[in-house]
């Protein structure tokens, strides 16, 4: 997938990934929409590959040319069914003297992802050139890469490009380092085997190294810097990962904005604030990135920008090079995404009095009693006690408030709190009104 990253776009094609965890069903209407001309597997995946095929004989798609990727030792035509090509002979075959066909404008397409999960309407986010060189070059600059880092591969390639960082680390002649399968073993392993300077990672990653095994840990001689995103990490994670030799920095983005759109820069002055108001403070999505023209928080329905009082909420919106081109062969999503001339990403935000962000996704929001309560901020309380492992927080249907908060929550092993005193932790540490009910 990372050579695909390259050869695809230099053949004048444009590149579309494929989650590895789809089923044939969902594979077969992402080849159909995207119309596909080639379909690279890996041999782990052919399977799946085979079935979505089949199901694309049955609906008269012309279905793509199949190219194998074998292990190294079984690249034998032999073993190959026929019709199908096996990807280092096929390479063998290649033209020295190709000539690269570059895109006739920097907006044309390099790229298309697949976001919605549902198999009744695709949507493809569409990447230009342009915008994929800038997010890049941004992405780089922001993991604060110097020439030849190590980058440790837990972002899945067909995450928004592995966050541009496919070509951001070729950019900065850098080595990288994939694995079959993400395990705190493999992570711990790998870093010190390969002298690993960057990754990247949700913050499902984070808490699965940072719940690891003392036995799978090793001592990191030199800070790894860890990118995450999706949801701010919890404070307790921060803190363990620093132990443990990360330096743990946050993003926000979305597919449509290339993965990263905004960065939370920490600043020299929050080290000597108290770990939690530290934490706190990191943990916001913060400003956005040198290649994108302008994020905000605007209302969503007069489109003006949100008084900077850390208190106001509005939707968060992008506009700039670094946001998609469209959904492809989808016009009307498209026009909604950027009804009023921004990218509407659907998350709801405050803006502070420093110009840094914070969001809760629309559906994290629960309005009790006409209040607004974040989920995200309850789930930050749960993880400062000690006994909790994971905590989500949703809403509960109320007769009396409308809804109230209800907590699922995950302890660790051998503990025995009980839900009252959960609740009654959460009622010390928030305003009433947004401690969970259950
Ligand atoms: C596209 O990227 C998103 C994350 O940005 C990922 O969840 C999704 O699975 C990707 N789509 C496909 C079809 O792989
Ligand atoms: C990692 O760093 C150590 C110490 O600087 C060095 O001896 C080793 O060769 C490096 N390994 C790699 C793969 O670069
Ligand atoms: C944390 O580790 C324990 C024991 O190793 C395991 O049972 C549990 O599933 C882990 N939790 C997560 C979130 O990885
Ligand atoms: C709750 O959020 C909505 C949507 O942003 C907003 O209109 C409303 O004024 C907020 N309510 C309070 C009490 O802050």
């Amino acid at each position: 997938m990372y050579e695909l990253h390259f050869a695809v776009p230099m053949a004048g094609a444009i590149l579309c990934t494929l989650n590895t965890r789809l089923d044939s069903a969902m594979v077969s209407v992402l080849l159909a929409h995207s119309e596909a001309k080639v379909l690279f597997v890996d041999h782990g995946l052919l399977e799946i590959a085979r079935g979505a095929l089949d199901l694309l004989a049955k609906t008269n798609t012309k279905p793509p040319i199949l190219v194998l990727i074998s292990e190294r030792d079984d690249s034998s035509p032999t073993s190959i069914v026929p019709g199908t090509y096996e990807y280092e002979s096929f390479l063998e075959t290649g033209d020295v003297g190709f000539e690269i066909r570059r895109p006739k404008s920097e907006l044309d397409p390099i790229s298309v992802n697949y976001t919605s999960g549902t198999t009744s309407r695709p949507k493809g986010v569409v990447y230009s050139h342009r915008g994929a060189y800038l997010n890049s070059l941004s992405t780089v600059f922001l993991h604060g890469m110097s020439s030849m880092p190590v980058y440790l591969w837990t972002v899945p390639m067909f995450h928004c490009n592995g966050w541009c960082l496919t070509w951001g680390v070729a950019a900065q002649g850098g080595t990288n380092i994939c694995l079959r399968n993400v395990s705190p073993k493999k992570i711990f392993e790998n870093i010190v085997l390969h002298n690993v300077t960057h990754m990247g990672g949700a913050p499902t990653v984070l808490n699965m190294i940072v719940n690891s095994s003392v036995s799978d840990q090793k001592p990191i001689s030199r800070k790894v810097t860890i990118f995450t995103g999706g949801s701010p990490p919890p404070p307790q994670i921060f803190f363990k990962m620093e132990e443990l030799g990360f330096s743990v920095n946050h993003l926000y983005g979305l597919t449509e904005t290339y993965g990263p759109g905004t960065y939370c820069v920490l600043k020299p002055e929050w080290d000597s604030l108290p770990p939690l108001q530290q934490s706190k403070l990191k943990a916001r999505q913060g400003t956005q990135h040198l290649g994108l023209e302008d994020v905000d928080i605007l209302d969503p329905i007069t489109m003006e920008s949100v008084p900077a009082d850390g208190k106001t909420m509005g939707e968060v919106m992008f506009r700039g090079n670094t946001v998609m081109s469209g959904y492809f062969k989808d016009l009307q999503a498209t026009e909604e995404a950027f009804k009023g001339g921004w990218f509407r990403s659907g998350d709801l935000a405050v803006k502070h009095p420093d110009g840094y962000r914070n969001k809760g996704r629309l559906k994290d929001i629960i309005i009790s009693g006409g209040e607004n309560i974040s989920t995200v901020e309850v789930e930050m309380v749960f993880y400062g006690h000690p006994e909790v492992l994971e905590a989500a927080v949703v809403a509960r249907p109320d007769n009396h408030w409308g809804q109230t908060p209800c907590a699922f929550v995950k302890l660790k092993e051998g503990s025995c709190v009980d839900a009252q005193e959960l609740i009654r932790f959460c009622r010390d540490h928030l305003p009433h009104y947004m401690a969970p009910k259950q």
